[in-house]
C-alpha cells in the first residue's frame, strides 16, 4: 500500500512538473524549457517540436515561419518579408532584415497620374504593389548564421502541411468565404483559396502548388526560389498583370543583418528593430517619452494615463513621418531620436490640461541634422535563445494574386512607401521624402518585434501585426506588464487604443477605455473612434525562475505552444 501512495505521489508529481498547462492566475500557458507563441496553432505546435527535438529558436523560428505561410495565408509568406530580433543566451543580439525592396523599374510618382494625383487603390490591388520577397532569403540566412538543423528538417512539415493540407479555422473559413469573389477576380486560375461552395471550419486545405515551391527551396536553397522555375513563374505573373519585378531583382535579393537599436526602460533593456523599420525607434521614443511619469500610480488606461501616452504617441508619429526611412538611402538620426534628453524636450509643452492638436503637432530637431494583416511569433528555447519575428505580405492576403503554378500569395508592400508626400497610405500614415519610392529601397515599416531584458537577464519576447497599431500595441503590452503588473496573457488580452498623430483621433478597442474615462478626455478636446481590434500581440514572459509564460492573443487563433 505503502509502496503504492509513494507511485501515485511520484506520478502525480510527473504529471505536474512535466505537463505545462495554463496555472490559475490568468496565465497563459506556462512552461518549463521552451515556448513558441504564433498566430496559428499549427504553426505554434510545429515550432514547439523542432525545439522538443534538440533544435534551437532560430530552428524554430524558421520552422514556425514557413508553416504559417502554408496554414496562415493572411499574412504568413514567402512571397513577403519581415524582420528578426534575435538575444542569444549569453545576451548579444542580432537583427535580421528580410524586407521586400522596391523592383528596379520603379520610380517615386509610379502610383500617380500625369497630373500629379494619386491613382485609388493602385498600391495596394495591383501588382504594382508588389515588392521584391525577401522572406525565403531571411529564411536560410538566419538559419545559415544560428541555426543549428538542416533546411530538410526545419521545412518538411510546412511541406508536409501544404501536401496533405491542416483544418481551417472558423476565422479563415470565413475569410476564404468573404474573399472569394476577389481570389476568382484577380487570378487566371482557381487558387487553392477558393472551393465551390461554402468553407466549415475544419475543412481541409491542401496546397499542392505551395508543397512543390516549399520542395524546390528545400532542395535548392536560395536558387529554389530566386532563381529557376519559381523565380520564372513569378516574373510570368509580373508581365501577365503589368508588375515589375523581373529576374534580375529576385536574382538580387538580400537580407541585411543591422545592429538592434536599443534603450532603456527603468530597469529594463529594450532591443529592437532598427530602420527600415520604424517600429524599434517608435517604441524606445514612447517608453522615454513616458518613462518620468507615474504611469503605474494613475493606473492602467484612466484618463491621465491615456492623455499622456497619446501625446507622446502624436510626437512620435510625426517624427516617424519626417525622418524615417531606408537607412541604406537616407540619413537617418537614429540616436538622436532615441536620446532621452531629446525625448524629454519633445515632451516639453505636455501638461495635464488640454491635449495639443496634432496640426500644432511637428516633427522635432533631433541635434545633428495593415484590414491590416502582418503576423508576429515570439520563441524562447531551453537554452535560453530567444527569437522575436514579425512578417507581412502588408494587407490581408497582400494584393490576394497567387503566383500561378507556385501557390503563394503576393505582397502588396509598396503601399508602405509614401507615394506622395503628405498623402496617407492605406494606414493613414503620412510619409515625406525619406520614404519616397526608389529602385531598390526598402519601404519602411511599423514592424516591432522586439525582447526585453531585466538587470540583464531575458525577461519577455514580443510583437504585434496590425499596420500603424503595431508600434503602439507592443508600447502597451510592454507598460501593462512593467507597470500594471499584469500577467503576459492579460497584458496581451488587455484592451488597446491608438493614436497615430493623424488623424488627430485616438483608436480604441471597446473593453480599452470606460465611458468616465472617454468623457474626462472628450473634455480636454480629444475625439473618438471605436475599432473592432487593434493588433494581435504574441509575447513570451521568462519568470525569475526561468518557467516561460506564454501569451497568446484571444483576439485571433493564436496559440501558446511549450514544454
Ligand atoms: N506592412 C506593415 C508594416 O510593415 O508596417
Amino acid at each position: 500500500m505503502k509502496n503504492i501512495n509513494s507511485i501515485l505521489i511520484l506520478l502525480l508529481f510527473l504529471f505536474f512538473s512535466c505537463n505545462p498547462g495554463p496555472d490559475h492566475q490568468n496565465r497563459g500557458l506556462v512552461a518549463t524549457h521552451g515556448m513558441v507563441v504564433s498566430a496559428h496553432p499549427e504553426a505554434s505546435y510545429i515550432g514547439r517540436q523542432i525545439l522538443e527535438k534538440g533544435g534551437n529558436a532560430v530552428d524554430a523560428a524558421v520552422a514556425t515561419d514557413f508553416a504559417l505561410a502554408v496554414c496562415y495565408p493572411s499574412a504568413g509568406n514567402i512571397g513577403g518579408g519581415g524582420f528578426m530580433v534575435i538575444r542569444l543566451k549569453d545576451g548579444k543580439t542580432a537583427t535580421l532584415d528580410f524586407r521586400e525592396k522596391a523592383p528596379l523599374l520603379a520610380y517615386e510618382k509610379m502610383f500617380q497620374d500625369s497630373s500629379g494625383k494619386i491613382i485609388p487603390g493602385l498600391s495596394i490591388n495591383s501588382d504594382l504593389a508588389t515588392g521584391v520577397p525577401g522572406a525565403v532569403a531571411g529564411m536560410l540566412a538566419a538559419l545559415k548564421k544560428y541555426g543549428t538543423l538542416p533546411l530538410e528538417k526545419v521545412i518538411q512539415p510546412a511541406i508536409d502541411m501544404a501536401e496533405k493540407g491542416f483544418p481551417v479555422t472558423r476565422k479563415q473559413a470565413d475569410d476564404f468565404n468573404r474573399l472569394k469573389e476577389t481570389f476568382v477576380r484577380v487570378n487566371r486560375f482557381v487558387p487553392a483559396f477558393v472551393k465551390n461552395g461554402q468553407w466549415k471550419v475544419g475543412d481541409t486545405l491542401v496546397q499542392k502548388d505551395l508543397a512543390a515551391t516549399l520542395r524546390q527551396i528545400r532542395d535548392n536553397g536560395r536558387a529554389g526560389f530566386y532563381q529557376g522555375e519559381v523565380a520564372e513563374k513569378l516574373a510570368d505573373q509580373m508581365k501577365y498583370d503589368g508588375g515589375l519585378i523581373t529576374l534580375e531583382d529576385l536574382a538580387n535579393y538580400k537580407p541585411v543583418w543591422r545592429e538592434a537599436v536599443t534603450g532603456t526602460y527603468k530597469d529594463y533593456k529594450v532591443i529592437s528593430m532598427p530602420p527600415p523599420s520604424s517600429g524599434g525607434v517608435a517604441l524606445i521614443q514612447l517608453l522615454n517619452m513616458v518613462e518620468p511619469w507615474p504611469v503605474k500610480k494613475w493606473g492602467w488606461n484612466t484618463s491621465r494615463t491615456v492623455h499622456l501616452m497619446v501625446a507622446a504617441e502624436k510626437r512620435v508619429y510625426a517624427d516617424r513621418a519626417e525622418f524615417l526611412g531606408d537607412p541604406d538611402y537616407v540619413d537617418i538620426p537614429v540616436k538622436q531620436l532615441i536620446d532621452k534628453g531629446y525625448c524629454k524636450k519633445r515632451m516639453k509643452n505636455f501638461s495635464l490640461g488640454r491635449a495639443i492638436p496634432s496640426d500644432s503637432i511637428s516633427h522635432g530637431n533631433p541635434p545633428g541634422y495593415e484590414s491590416e494583416e502582418t503576423t508576429h511569433f515570439s520563441i524562447v528555447d531551453a537554452r535560453g535563445n530567444a527569437v522575436a519575428v514579425t512578417t507581412t505580405l502588408n494587407r490581408s492576403y497582400g494584393n490576394k494574386v497567387v503566383v500561378k503554378g507556385a501557390g503563394f500569395l503576393l505582397n502588396n508592400e509598396m503601399d508602405d512607401f509614401s507615394s506622395k508626400p503628405g498623402y496617407p497610405n492605406s494606414f493613414g500614415l503620412i510619409g515625406g521624402k525619406a520614404n519616397a519610392i526608389q529602385p531598390g529601397k526598402r519601404m519602411l515599416s511599423s514592424m516591432t518585434p522586439t525582447i526585453l531584458e531585466k538587470n540583464g537577464h531575458l525577461f519577455m519576447v514580443v510583437g504585434s501585426p496590425g499596420g500603424s497599431t503595431i508600434i503602439t500595441s507592443v508600447f502597451q503590452a510592454i507598460l501593462n506588464v512593467v507597470e500594471h503588473n499584469m500577467t503576459m496573457q492579460q497584458a496581451v488580452d488587455a484592451g488597446r487604443f491608438h493614436h497615430q498623430w493623424k488623424p488627430d483621433v485616438i483608436f480604441y478597442e471597446k473593453s480599452a477605455l470606460d465611458s468616465l474615462t472617454i468623457n474626462e478626455l472628450k473634455k480636454k478636446g480629444y475625439e473618438f473612434h471605436l475599432r473592432k481590434s487593434i493588433g494581435r500581440v504574441d509575447a513570451v514572459l521568462v519568470f525569475p525562475d526561468n518557467r516561460l509564460e506564454g501569451g497568446a492573443d484571444h483576439r485571433g487563433d493564436d496559440t501558446a505552444d511549450g514544454y
